[in-house]
């Protein structure tokens, strides 16, 4: 198809703010002794203020990227550079939005966000209240503050983590699958609520997602994975103009087209992982 894809050889108008080079990670799996391959040979640049959306099949090493990303695992080969250093571990700059909302159940709805500023250690002087409370108001949830997350939809636990993410003003947001675990109309309603947020805030978020739809909706580039070994199989620009609503973008050629590119190149991953999965 005619469909642009980035072989990431343009010339870059400012050094990336994500730069993933030649990444390899391997899991040795302690119950059987086997060292286990998720991603080989991934590369991938990301600037700054790009929202960059992730589509694969299950195992295919989207996780483990990201993860690298964040600094909460280790690459066995190759590296992540962020603003140009080596990522070593987690830092202020980058923060994750865990699909199961990792929440503390025995802290409020204030606390739980707070707990984004005690990770980065920024509770120094009075202005974190402050901090907090305007979190809790971007992601709609005043009110709610001293509610509990058993207290709350999924769709508002999802925002707690959404605002813990944020509160600390983080250049990156690494998101994984973070729509994921609610209904469908919570779904479209929330992913324009960040479509907006992301817009005011200009971060540049790297979002795993498993729907096709929302990768397109969302990204302004489609990085596809596929499996055995995972790496990238393309990227792709989306080529949409903003704002793009659901409504929309549903009978705009473009669009189109990149669905059925999309469905097409993620059918052929899902046979050739069966059939790779059967020999
Ligand atoms: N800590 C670990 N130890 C051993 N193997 C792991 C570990 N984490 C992930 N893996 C393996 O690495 C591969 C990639 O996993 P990863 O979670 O990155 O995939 P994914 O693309 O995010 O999948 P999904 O879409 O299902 O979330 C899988 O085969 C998985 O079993
Ligand atoms: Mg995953």
């Amino acid at each position: 198809m005619t469909t642009p894809t980035a072989e990431r050889d343009e010339p870059a108008a400012s050094a990336p703010l994500i730069s993933v080079r030649d990444l390899t990670v391997s899991y040795h799996v302690a119950r059987t002794g086997a060292t286990l391959t998720a991603v080989e040979g991934v590369n991938l640049d990301v600037h700054e203020g790009e929202f960059v959306t992730v589509l694969g099949p299950s195992g295919c090493g989207k996780t483990t990227v990201m993860n690298v990303v964040a600094g909460l695992v280790a690459p066995t080969s190759g590296e992540v550079l962020v603003d140009g250093r080596p990522v070593t571990g987690p830092g202020p700059d980058r923060a994750v939005v865990f699909q199961d909302y990792a929440l503390l159940p025995w802290r409020t709805v204030f606390d739980n966000v707070k707990f984004g500023l005690e990770m980065q250690k920024h509770l120094k002087g009075d202005g974190w209240r402050d901090r907090v409370q305007e979190a809790i108001e971007l992601v709609g949830l005043s009110g709610f503050e001293n509610s509990y997350p058993k207290e709350l939809s999924g769709g508002m636990q999802q925002r707690v983590g959404l605002a813990r993410a944020i509160v600390a003003e983080p250049r990156i947001l690494l998101m994984d699958e973070p729509l994921g675990a609610v209904d469908a109309l919570t779904r479209e309603v929330m992913r324009d609520e960040i479509e907006k947020l992301i817009a005011a805030t200009g971060k540049t978020v790297l979002f795993i997602t498993h729907s096709i739809e929302e990768a397109i909706l969302l990204g302004d580039r489609i990085v596809v994975f596929k499996s055995h070994p995972g790496a990238i199989k393309e990227v792709i620009e989306t080529k949409l103009a903003r704002p793009r609503s659901e409504r929309s973008v549903q009978s705009d050629p473009r669009f189109l087209e990149l669905r059925d590119h999309l469905w097409d190149a993620l059918q052929a991953e899902a046979t050739e992982a069966a059939v790779a999965g059967g020999s």
